[in-house]
Order: structure tokens, then C-alpha cells, then sequence
């Protein structure tokens, strides 16, 4: 926590002044460096709320977008004085501590601002994106990532991140796969509550922490046809069981803050969705933070026909329970009016603005709310910053193919190609959602292996341009990295040239897949296939018949089935991020370990989407893979799955009992063998099925997992603790969760196709 309270010893005079107008003295005293109780709090805020008025309290209900061509600095000083609640995307600290002096020495009530961004993988120092993340199966080491994220944010004067988005995604399609932890809802959970802990810490308020905002809440990863912003119709059976399970992890683990999505879910708008903030969210969940809408998702209550106009929406998102608005500022405008009119009562705005009040007061802003720039320069990119986030990338890397141990390539190379778009682009390294990493920080995979490799002949090129070629919301970023057209006969040139390196290397080390601009928001694809010709290029290399690589960057699964059949070696290795190149260099050359297995299932061809491993039995099994006459229907590489360069055999499944009555729980042991002369881990998935009940229920689904690590030849046994409770699901047919009598089948392996196989019986239900 920033412990210098004010640079200039007059403004710290007059602030304390102010306090002390403000603020009962026991409670300033009583918040230094203490963790507030709930009692401290409640009386801050309430004491707080008498003396604000109608106006004051709606600014609090406002967070103004901080980029100049939204906000211009003056009007942004003048809201800071007027006591808006809230800024989005400031980043640099210097400004930060301007517009806060403002708020806490101008404002009539000295309210500190809180400032928000999207940290989704690391502020300045930028981690793996979050879909790798996942594929770590590591919650430890993403709670750990993310907390290294929360305190170089926290050192900037950033209090709060719009993280983690724990949107379930089962069609690559959607350009925002890459955002979240993938297709499962017991991953997802674990992700998701690991994410809130690394950001918050224990408590909210903690020390180098900031507050988590969990998205969108709910339904957006199912947006029809994986088409982004479209509306979702999701069953109660898949919400409950599948699309809200991570979004319930992650208010268990106590995030801070929720944000309300764009979308429409079955026919109402989510942030006008008074079921979905009130009874599921509330009561329910017993979530007590603030919600935040998605950016102008209030005023777009209008545009979806939900609201007949702007003082509508602003009292429907009201009434629906989103305390705070994004971007649009209709609340201002018209919650006064509404409260003159009684559309909208007084107390209902005290209930909204309290816990805003509160979360403040808990993060310690009352009494520190400038950032110390000292620390703020020690934490940036600092050598443990960078540390993390290779670490981070080498565990989420998935090997997806390794022929003939082509991988790790030998050390002693004389020459190597490393081809391809992306390979020497920092830009694209760190993928989307990294506005603040700067690639000048960023190490290319080029840039790696030429450090790797001092003794070799490193040759880079690009052989093929790729473009998006239309603009993105985030043009400003992007413009400068987007190719010149070139001519056909410049095109040749390049192409021909990036294969002759290839014809003269020992070997080539292709790096293909999306530019960061074809992935993230406002970026879903129609298709799958590796943009532009990188497909020709990765032909023609691997024609030459020479040692060959292809690293996969990328932010979503592409169409890989030539290369799956022909490319010897292939390890995905999503976005990297800022020390991508070092760890992609080290995984290469063997001096790390691919640790990532796949948080969805890999599909063979576009028209296979959505596609998930966890569905439901169909009419004639047998014929599973065939569900089209003209490609098969099983995935190209499992949910799951993922290679290392260790190999490991399971045996002897045996479970504690054969039966497990509600409340108890079973012991399912496996035994694990290292069975290769190298050390690694493997990730011991566990899968059950429910083979009849009151509702049809998943071919599979995740229960556990555990990655274990193994030196060469190590056998362990590896055990499960599966609570009977965990077999609970909601059932469509009695509109309750339920735990039912019956047979169940237990898998352990590898990979959700895992083979080894055993059976169990729930001997009493609990409804
Ligand atoms: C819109 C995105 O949907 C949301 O995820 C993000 O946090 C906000 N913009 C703010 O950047």
C-alpha cells in the first residue's frame, strides 16, 4: 500500500483538515495499515451517505473513461472535482495522483477516486494470456501470476481490474475464447477463484492487492454463432451447471465487484436483468460488492428495445441492481429527475452507492490515496515481474504433437530458420489485452533463440505478411504494426527467400497462427484456418524435409489438421507474453518442460463449433465421431490434452469403497509412473458419469485434477478425495439441485478420453 500520503506538506496539512471535517477521527486512526471489520466500515459509510446529496451520491454511481479523445483532461479535473466516482484507464501514475489530489483537496466531500483498468494478463509486465493461463492447470501458479499483476497495478495507483472474465467459451469462433479459462465449469471454477485470490489477496484491501471485477456477468461466452456482442439463449440446465458455475466460485472466493455484460440473455439485456443481479447474484450468492456495467451497457438498454428511452434505462439498470455505469453517464442525467418523479427511490440509491463507499474505504483510499512513485518504479517490470510471467508461459505451453522427439532441438544447431509473422513481432507476443505492455519491453520468439543460440546462425524473416485489414476497437494501438500491401512480386520475393533460409538451416522453427488484432473483443472469426498464407509457407518448409517446428501463436484453436498430419513437432503457445521469447527459447531447447494441457477441445474444422467434450449422449453412440457424412465430429486434440517431454503410464484405479452415500465422500487412487529418462508433470484428470437420473447428464465431466510432478522412473500413487456432494447437479426436471441414486463410471488418464475405468454407486440421494 503507497505509504506517502501527499509529496507536498501543505496539500497533506489541508487533506488531514479535510479528514477531519469528513471523517470521525477514530475511524481515520483506526483504518492505518488494519484491516477494516465490517462494523468500522458500515459506520464510515453510513456517517458518509448523510452528508452527501442527491447529486453527490449519483456522481459516486459514474466512472468516466480517462482517454483523452472521451474525456479531454480538463473535464476530466472537472469531474474529479465534482466527485465522480470512478475513472477508467488512466495508467500513468503521475496523472493518477493529479486527478486524486483533485477529488480528496477539491471536492466538497474529499472522496478519493478509484481507478480501474483491464489487468486481464498483467499491467506493465504482461503474463500469458488467460486461456493459457488456464491450460496451466495450475490454480496455484495463476493465483500466484495474478498477484504479481495486482501489485505492479497497485504500485501504478490502479485499485481495481476489470478480471477476470470467467465467461465459459465452447466455440472458438468467439474472439474472446482467448479471455477466459476455456470450455469446463469445474476448471473454470478453479480458475476463476484463483484469479480473485491473486488480485484481492486474503481480504479486500490487502496490501499490494486491488479489487477483482468478475465478467461478464452472464451468458456473453455463448454469444450465438460465437459472434460477438450477440444476444445468448442459454437453457436453465446449461446456466446453472455450466455457464454460471465459475461466476458462483469466483463471489464464493469474495470478488470485490462484478461487471454486468452487453449482451441480451434469453430476451432480457443482462444489465437490466433484475434475476440475474438480484435474485441470483444477492440473494442467492449473498454477494454484497458492486456491480459495474460493461462499457455504455446502460445507455444500450435503449438500443436493445429494452428501455423506451434514456431516463428508462438509467431507472431499469438501477432497479435491476448495477451500481455503478461504465462510460455513459445517464445515471447523472437522470437518476435525480427519476428521484423527484419517484421512478426511483432515495434509498435504493443509498444501497448503491454504499458499498462503492465501501470498497474505498476498505482499500485504504480515505487515508492513502496517492501512489508512492518510488515503490511505483520499483515494481515495475522488476526481475521478479519477469520472472513470473516466463515461468508462466512455460507451464501453459501445450505440446501438441512431438514425432520422433524432434522437440527439444539440439543445442549444438549450427543454423536456424525461425520463420514466420509473428516471430519476431512484439506486438503480437503479448496478445490482445495488453494495452499497457510496451513491446519495447516485449522478448520475440526471434529475440530468444538468438540469445539461446550465441554459437548458431539465427536467420529470422517473415515469409508472408498477415493483416486483419479491418480496423479494431483498438486501432490506436495496432495502426503502426499493420503491413504495407505489398505487390505479388514483392510478395514471391519474401516467400521464396524465408524457404531458402529454411533449405540452408538445420532446422526451422516456424512461428504462425493470429496476429493479436484477430482475437480478443470485437474479433470473432468465421473461420479457423491460419490467416493468409501461412499455410502455403508451412507447406512448402515442411516439404523440404528438414527438422521443422511450428509454433503456434494464437488466441483461439485454429484449424491445424494439415499440420497435425505432416509437421513433425507443434507446440501451441497461445500469446506469451512480455518474456514469451526467453521461455519459448528454453522450451525449445529443453531447458524447460511444456507444461500446459488443453482447457477445451481443439477442433478439427470451423464447422465443428461449438464443440465440448462434457456433452450429452446422443441417439446412436456408436456413431459418435461420425455426426457429419463429410468430417468427423471428434475433436483433433482433446479437452485435456496436452504432451510433455516426459512420458507417463496410469494404472491400478482403485477406489475406497464401492459405494458413497450424500455427505460422504470416496478415495479414488491411481497410480502414476514417470516412465522416461527426463523429469515432468503430468496433469491426473479425473471424470465421472451419471448413467441415468431425473435428466440426461454429460458423456463426462471434470471433477478433479491434480498436476503432479515425477523425476525419471518416480511411480506415485495419486489419490482423490471426491465428496458425494460434488455429483450434485441442477436438474431441468425438478428445478432443483439434487444428488441421485445410482451407478456412476470414474475415468483417470491424461486427457478427457482417458481410458482407465471404474464404477461406484450413490446409495442415497439429497435433494
Ligand atoms: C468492454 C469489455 O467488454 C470489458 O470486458 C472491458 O472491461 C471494458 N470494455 C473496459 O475496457
Amino acid at each position: 500500500m503507497p505509504t506517502k500520503l501527499c509529496q507536498v506538506p501543505l496539500l497533506r496539512l489541508s487533506f488531514y483538515l479535510a479528514l477531519l471535517f469528513v471523517v470521525p477521527i477514530s475511524v481515520v486512526g483506526q483504518q492505518d495499515d488494519a484491516r477494516p471489520t465490517d462494523a468500522a466500515t458500515n459506520r464510515f459509510v453510513d456517517q458518509l451517505l448523510t452528508r452527501m446529496t442527491v447529486a453527490e451520491k449519483v456522481e459516486q454511481l459514474e466512472q468516466a473513461p480517462g482517454q483523452p479523445n472521451f474525456t479531454p483532461p480538463a473535464k476530466a479535473e472537472e469531474l474529479a472535482r465534482s466527485g465522480v466516482g470512478s475513472f477508467l484507464f488512466f495508467t500513468d501514475p503521475v496523472r493518477i495522483n493529479e486527478l486524486q489530489r483533485i477529488a480528496v483537496t477539491q471536492s466538497r466531500l474529499h472522496i478519493p477516486l478509484l481507478f480501474g483498468y483491464d489487468v486481464i494478463h498483467g499491467f506493465r509486465t504482461i503474463a500469458p494470456i488467460p486461456l493459457a493461463m488456464a491450460s496451466s492447470w495450475d490454480p496455484e501458479l495463476v493465483m500466484k501470476t495474478q498477484a504479481m499483476a495486482a501489485r505492479e497495478t497497485r504500485a501504478a495507483g490502479v485499485e481495481w481490474t476489470f478480471a477476470p472474465m470467467v465467461d465459459i467459451a465452447r466455440d472458438a469462433r468467439w474472439g474472446r475464447i482467448m479471455e477466459g479459462a476455456g470450455e469446463d465449469p469445474y476448471l473454470g471454477e478453479q480458475i476463476a477463484r484463483a484469479q480473485v485470490k491473486g488480485f484481492q489477496g486474503d481480504y479486500i484491501g490487502a496490501p499490494d492487492h486491488i479489487l477483482a471485477s468478475v465478467k461478464h456477468f452472464a451468458g456473453y461466452g455463448a454469444a450465438e454463432g460465437g459472434r460477438d456482442y450477440d444476444s445468448s439463449d442459454i437453457s436453465d440446465e446449461l446456466l446453472y451447471n455450466v455457464y454460471l458455475r465459475p461466476f458462483h466460485a469466483a463471489a464464493d472466493a469474495g470478488a470485490a465487484t462484478f461487471m454486468s455484460a452487453y449482451m441480451d440473455l434469453n430476451g432480457v439485456p443482462a444489465t437490466g436483468n433484475t434475476w440475474l443481479l438480484q435474485d441470483v447474484l444477492r440473494k442467492d450468492w449473498k454477494f454484497s460488492g458492486f456491480v459495474v456495467s460493461d462499457w455504455e451497457a446502460v445507455k444500450n438498454l435503449e438500443t436493445h428495445g429494452f428501455a423506451d428511452s434514456p431516463q428508462n434505462a438509467a431507472v431499469l439498470a438501477a432497479s435491476a441492481g448495477v451500481n455503478m455505469e461504465m462510460s455513459s453517464s445517464l445515471y447523472r442525467e437522470y437518476l435525480p429527475g427519476a428521484i423527484k418523479s419517484g421512478a426511483f427511490s432515495e434509498a435504493r440509491l443509498d444501497n448503491l452507492v454504499r458499498p462503492i463507499l465501501a470498497m474505498k474505504y476498505r482499500l485504504g483510499l480515505f487515508t492513502h490515496p496517492y501512489v508512492d512513485m518510488d515503490k511505483f518504479h520499483r515494481e515495475t517490470l522488476s526481475t521478479e515481474q519477469r520472472d513470473a510471467v516466463r515461468i508462466a508461459a512455460e507451464q501453459s505451453a501445450v505440446l501438441l504433437k512431438n514425432d520422433g522427439h524432434t522437440l527439444p532441438l539440439s543445442k549444438s544447431l549450427r543454423s536456424l530458420a525461425v520463420l514466420g509473422p509473428l516471430a519476431d513481432s512484439a506486438l503480437d507476443t503479448v496478445g490482445s489485452w495488453a494495452i499497457h505492455g510496451d513491446r519495447r519491453d516485449t522478448v520475440t520468439i526471434a529475440k530468444g533463440l538468438r540469445e539461446a543460440l550465441p554459437n548458431a546462425r539465427v536467420d529470422v524473416a517473415k515469409g508472408v505478411e498477415i493483416s486483419r485489414g479491418s480496423p479494431t476497437i483498438f486501432d490506436e494501438q495496432v495502426v503502426p504494426d499493420q503491413p504495407q500491401l505489398k505487390d505479388d512480386e514483392a510478395r514471391k520475393v519474401e516467400f521464396d527467400h524465408a524457404v531458402e533460409l529454411a533449405r540452408s538451416a538445420d532446422a526451422t522453427v516456424l512461428v504462425l497462427g493470429e496476429a493479436q488484432t484477430m482475437s480478443g473483443e470485437a474479433a470473432s472469426r468465421g473461420s479457423l484456418k491460419l490467416p493468409g498464407e501461412q499455410e502455403r509457407l508451412m507447406e512448402a518448409v515442411t516439404a523440404l524435409g528438414k527438422p521443422v517446428v511450428l509454433v503456434l501463436m494464437t488466441g483461439r484453436p485454429l484449424d491445424i489438421t494439415w499440420a497435425s498430419a505432416h509437421v513433425p513437432a507443434i507446440l501451441n503457445i497461445w500469446y506469451p507474453g512480455t518474456e514469451g521469447g526467453h521461455a519459448v527459447a528454453r522450451l525449445l531447447l529443453g531447458d524447460a518442460n511444456p507444461g500446459g494441457h488443453l482447457p477445451l477441445s481443439w477442433p478439427r474444422d470451423v464447422g465443428q463449433e461449438p464443440l465440448f467434450y462434457n456433452y450429452k449422449i446422443p441417439h446412436n453412440p456408436r456413431n459418435v465421431a461420425k455426426r457429419y457424412w463429410d468430417l468427423l465430429s471428434t475433436p483433433l486434440y482433446p479437452f485435456g490434452y496436452g504432451l510433455s517431454y516426459a512420458s507417463f503410464s496410469f494404472s491400478d484405479l482403485t477406489l475406497s469403497s464401492p459405494d458413497v452415500a450424500a455427505g460422504g465422500s470416496l478415495q479414488v487412487n491411481v497410480k502414476l509412473q514417470n516412465t522416461s529418462a527426463g523429469a515432468g508433470a503430468e496433469v491426473v484428470q479425473l471424470y465421472t458419469h451419471q448413467r441415468a437420473g431425473s435428466a440426461s447428464r454429460p458423456i463426462r465431466e471434470l471433477k478433479a485434477f491434480q498436476k503432479v510432478s515425477l523425476v525419471p522412473g518416480e511411480i506415485r500413487k495419486v489419490t482423490f478425495v471426491l465428496p458425494a456432494d460434488d455429483l450434485m447437479y441442477w436438474s431441468p426436471a425438478l428445478h432443483r439441485n439434487v444428488l441421485e441414486p445410482g451407478t456412476f463410471d470414474v475415468w483417470i488418464g491424461s486427457d478427457s478420453n482417458a481410458t482407465l475405468h471404474s464404477t461406484f454407486n450413490v446409495i442415497e440421494s439429497r435433494n
